[in-house]
């Protein structure tokens, strides 16, 4: 199966525990073939009582282990997990899709100081693979849509421009714009735009994914709804098969459940390692969905 092609019934959703049987345990079994840590060093004197060393979750950190193929950072709004998954981008030299490089980015300046401290260990060295917020893919997207509108509005002007000319000449003129277009369409098919933010995701990295690569998200299920999630997770199977490497920072239960993950908690001085059904947001969650109208009740009917 290609990546990406996921493993969708006739029906077009990903098939549910009650269609198939379990899935299989494999990944468990695969062992990081990229990064296989980073220790953490400390930053000079003069910079520990600044942020981002501040962050409790890097409070005597001082090696973070990526012992299999997929990582999870979890944890609160503000505990810390994108700041160190920006580091760890700057550190690796990973491209940002989306966006100027984050080694470039002027938002970035606390992010590159700890990212100086930051030493990867590796299985093996590599630039492939690339960093993506889930932010930056719908300015991707923004950005692709007016590209392509430029494109098609050129052509039109050489229709206009070139009525009564040769086909020939009418090709020639539009040639740019056309090639242009057509190396969009190639790369991330006719119809990225058109399609919903979670099938442009979807196959946004499908055309940007190389097999061996190291691949660092920053909530990626901002852009996914819970079927499209379900959907990430066969692509991201299907890539850890080829050799791909995930470090994932999310609050998503769904992207969490991969089987063998190793999940940290970022709600931990320094962070650290926890199980799947240990997490607050797990529990809470099911706890919710068990009894909406038992939290809606304290949440929406009693005064503050
Ligand atoms: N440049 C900055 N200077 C000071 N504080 C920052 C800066 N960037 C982020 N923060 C703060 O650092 C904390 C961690 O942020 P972040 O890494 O984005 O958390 P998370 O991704 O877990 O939600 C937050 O409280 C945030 O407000
Ligand atoms: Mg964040």
């Amino acid at each position: 199966m290609s990546p990406g092609a996921g493993p969708r019934n006739n029906s077009g959703r990903y098939p549910s525990p009650d269609d198939n049987p379990p899935p299989c345990q494999e990944t468990r079994n695969l062992s990081a073939r990229i990064l296989s840590s980073i220790r953490v060093g400390d930053p000079a004197a003069s910079e520990r009582d600044r942020f981002p060393f501040t962050i409790p979750a890097l409070q005597g950190l001082e090696e973070v282990a990526f012992p299999g193929p997929v990582t999870f950072f979890a944890g609160e709004n503000g505990s810390g997990k994108s700041t160190l998954l920006e580091a760890l981008a700057i550190a690796a030299e990973l491209p940002a899709v989306g966006r100027a490089d984050a080694s470039a980015d002027d938002s970035l300046v606390s992010q590159r100081r700890l990212a100086a401290t930051l030493k990867g260990v590796w299985r093996r060295r590599t630039h492939r693979g690339f960093f993506l917020r889930a932010e930056d893919f719908f300015g991707f997207v923004q950005r692709l849509q007016q590209t392509r509108a430029e494109m098609e509005a050129r052509i039109e002007e050489v229709e206009r421009e070139y009525a009564g000319r040769s086909a020939l000449a009418k090709q020639l003129a539009k040639g740019p714009a056309a090639a242009s277009l057509g190396a969009m369409e190639a790369t991330y098919g006719r119809d990225l735009d058109a399609n919903s933010h979670g099938e442009s995701f979807l196959r946004l990295f499908r055309a940007r994914f190389v097999p061996d690569g190291l691949y660092l998200l920053d909530e990626p299920e901002a852009a996914l709804s819970p079927q499209s999630q379900l959907g990430f997770v066969a692509m991201m199977g299907d890539m850890v098969r080829q050799g791909a490497q995930f470090i994932i920072a999310t609050h998503s239960p769904v992207l969490m459940a991969v089987p063998g993950a190793t999940i940290y908690s970022f709600d931990a001085t320094p962070l650290q390692e926890v199980e799947f059904d240990a997490l607050d947001g797990v529990t809470l969650l099911r706890s919710f969905l068990a009894a909406p109208e038992r939290y809606m009740r304290r949440l929406w009917e009693e005064p503050g």
